[in-house]
């Protein structure tokens, strides 16, 4: 079995199940990676079409692959912030289901190549999509230790990131961090632990992989896109592993899903917006034990899904979103 056939999809299960009833629809799998999910719709629903991206060129060179004989499936190397742009290239309008699977494939974490794993010395890149122009050694280079700290406490949930953001640019600077070793053993120094990694390491390395990759502003931008042309009825599902994404989907979906109030200067209630969607889940779905017993990569999944009742009020929606994450 090659690396890329090895990833696991992640509550396949659940995500067939909600997306049974379309299931002769027009797909979106946002974030494609090596096809799992894709795959296990192919085999469980019948979609009349697949539209699969990711912002990961070699995903689109595995699926490619993967589904050479599918012509039902159209692939784009593209960031699903993009996708509503995306599904009109092909002359389609709304579509039936989307999904996204947040974060990263096992594909790129296993390659030491990419440098997104402590646990494989590579080069300080960590881009998702090798294309664009930052490299994790840029980041760094343009990252003052205020900023760095904010980002290991906000994407890392580190509770005391200064000490750690101190060391990593005063170590930069003096051209000691050059590699991915470098920088994880930049961090053991500030931990006297010598018989195992400590966590705080695995959160640095994905606090740094959502800042370099920009992920949570690259989210929020999808959500909308992906409401924007999904079909009244349709689905969108969306599966996260870091608290800052789910924060972004929860707050979102519940947003989505309950009237606007619009109130006159004095408090009065002048109008109420109807939602144009409805929560499918409250409370997120986890993975089953089971599941996170034969893949530990599903252990801190979130799953979250909303279907769309109307769009008749859907700029109002727009209009206020920026006051939702706050
Ligand atoms: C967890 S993997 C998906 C795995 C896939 N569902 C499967 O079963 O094989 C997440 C994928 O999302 C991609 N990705 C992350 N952010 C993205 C974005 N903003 N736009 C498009 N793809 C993105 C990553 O490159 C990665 O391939």
């Amino acid at each position: 079995m090659t690396n890329e056939n090895y990833h696991i999809p992640v509550m396949a299960k659940e995500v067939v199940n909600l997306f049974k009833e379309r299931e002769k629809g027009i797909f979106v799998d946002a974030t494609i990676g090596a096809g799992g999910h894709t795959s296990c719709i192919l085999e469980h629903l019948s979609p009349k079409i697949v539209i699969g991206m990711d912002r990961d060129p070699k995903a689109i060179e595995i699926c490619t692959k993967k589904f050479e004989k599918k012509k039902h499936i159209k692939l784009f190397h593209e960031n699903y912030a993009n996708m509503d742009k995306v599904v009109k290239t092909l002359g389609i309008q709304e579509v039936d289901a989307i999904l996204i699977d947040a974060g990263l494939s096992s594909f790129a974490l296993d390659d030491e190549e990419r440098g997104f794993s402590f646990q494989k010395d590579g080069p300080l890149d960590m881009r998702m999509n090798t294309n664009e122009k930052e490299t994790l050694s840029d980041f760094l280079d343009r990252t003052d230790e205020h900023t760095l700290a904010k980002v290991l406490k906000e994407y890392g949930d580190l509770t005391k990131p200064y000490r750690i953001a101190k060391k990593i640019i005063t170590y930069r600077k003096e051209g000691k961090i050059k590699k991915v070793s470098d920088l994880v053993q930049a961090i053991l120094e500030e931990f006297h632990i010598t018989n195992r990694i400590p966590d705080e390491v695995r959160q640095v390395f994905q606090a740094l992989r959502i800042a370099v990759n920009n992920e949570l502003f690259f989210l929020r931008k999808g959500l909308w896109a992906g409401l924007r042309i999904l079909a009244i009825n349709g689905r969108f599902v969306v599966i996260s592993f870091h608290s800052g994404e789910d924060r972004i989907v929860k707050s979102l979906f519940r947003f989505v899903s309950q009237p606007i109030k619009i109130l006159s200067p004095e408090g009065f209630l002048i109008e109420e917006i109807p939602p144009i969607a409805k929560n499918l889940t409250p409370k997120p779905i986890l993975p089953s034990p089971e599941e996170v017993c034969l893949n530990t990569r599903a252990k801190s999944a979130k799953l979250r899904a909303i279907e769309k009742i109307s769009d008749k009020y859907i700029h109002y929606y727009l209009e206020k979103e920026g006051e939702i994450y706050d």
